[in-house]
């Protein structure tokens, strides 16, 4: 193998394909990546060719990408976006978008209740409303902290992909059994294991724990980047295997550093994403080489969350707070 690689690299060839990303949007590609405004890009995607757009908008809170405006205002500018994406939703496609909330004058606005409004008025059905759980974040003094975002899943029809079987997580209690009925004494479960549920905590307490608490255990989430808010990989992972199937299109609008492209190109889907900002769509593009060259940084689907032993430095309770004096520090 080694010199097979020596080989191929001598005569300038690969063992791995070369990802060919064009930036207008065209059918015949397998990965669109448009730096610029989404409404411009989505003009020119056909009706109908989407079953999975995934996307976490501008949250209107003064990010670095985004300037802060009314509540009124920022969804007003969501909505010529909004309408673009019903019409590229295909019939049997999903659509999920992930929100958080907006903060004005210390009031808070859920945005997924402004969202529903806006999405159902076009038409689209509500099939989940996902909490996001984190079990870290930042402290609140005159509420209480916020610890979820939501991704409302709607579809266009009745007549949705749903491949539940490919998402399915291991059960608690597999050995459970029917106590009555016809079916007494036989597994009560699914051998493929159970629904993941409209909760999903598996992700995001360990992102956010990796990120921001234990940094002298890990520096950084694999996958971080420059980004201030991306998605991790296996959030998307889940909503395309579960919502898509392969050679399916998978749309992120507001694309940001690619997350939802690399979900979707590791389960064989066609891509496209767009954002406006070139630092972002350059490591896109890095994230994107990384994966054809099998050197992607990323969180393994389904690894278990890590559950704190107790024994480590930042599950004990500092010294400091001890009744115990101990040296002269008291
Ligand atoms: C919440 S972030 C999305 C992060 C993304 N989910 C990820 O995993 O990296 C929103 C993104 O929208 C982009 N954006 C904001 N307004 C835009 C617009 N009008 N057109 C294109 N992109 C825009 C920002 O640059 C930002 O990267």
């Amino acid at each position: 193998m080694v010199g097979l690689e020596r080989q191929m690299q001598a005569h300038n060839l690969s063992l791995f394909p070369r990802p060919d990303i064009g930036d207008c949007f065209s059918e015949e590609r397998r990965i669109v990546l448009h730096e610029g405004d989404t409404c411009d890009f989505l003009r020119n995607v056909p009706d109908n060719l989407a079953t999975l757009i995934i996307t976490s908008p501008p949250y209107n809170i003064g990010k670095e990408y985004e300037s802060k405006t009314s509540i009124g205002a920022y969804l007003l500018r969501q909505e010529p976006v909004i309408d673009e994406l019903v019409r590229i939703l295909s019939a049997e496609g999903s659509l999920c978008w992930q929100v958080g909330n907006y903060v004005e004058n210390s009031e808070v606005y859920p945005l997924d209740v402004f969202y529903y409004d806006i999405f159902k008025s076009r038409k689209l059905k509500l099939r989940n409303r996902i909490i996001w759980h984190f079990g870290h974040g930042l402290h609140a003094s005159k509420r209480f902290s916020g610890r979820y975002e939501t991704i409302l899943w709607f579809t266009k029809s009745d007549k949705y992909t749903f491949n539940l079987d490919d998402v399915r997580v291991a059960s608690k209690y597999p050995g459970k059994r029917h106590y009555k009925g016809s079916n007494r004494g036989k597994p009560s479960g699914n051998p493929l294991g159970k629904n993941p549920s409209d909760i999903w905590e598996f992700l995001a307490e360990e992102w956010e724990r990796e990120l921001w608490d234990i940094p002298n255990v890990k520096a950084n989430h694999p996958e971080k980047t420059i980004h201030p808010c991306q998605f991790p990989i296996e959030l998307v992972e889940r909503c395309v295997l579960a919502l898509t199937n392969e050679h399916d299109w998978v749309l992120d609008p507001y694309c940001g550093v690619g997350s939802a492209l690399l979900a979707g190109l590791i389960h064989n889907r066609k891509v496209a994403g767009c954002d406006r900002e070139p630092d972002y769509i350059e490591i896109t593009k890095r994230r994107i080489q990384d994966y054809f060259d099998g050197a992607l940084r990323k969180r393994p689907l389904g690894k278990p969350v890590y559950v704190a032993t107790g024994r480590e430095k930042i599950s004990q309770i500092p010294r400091e707070w001890t009744k115990e004096k101990s040296g002269d520090e008291w």
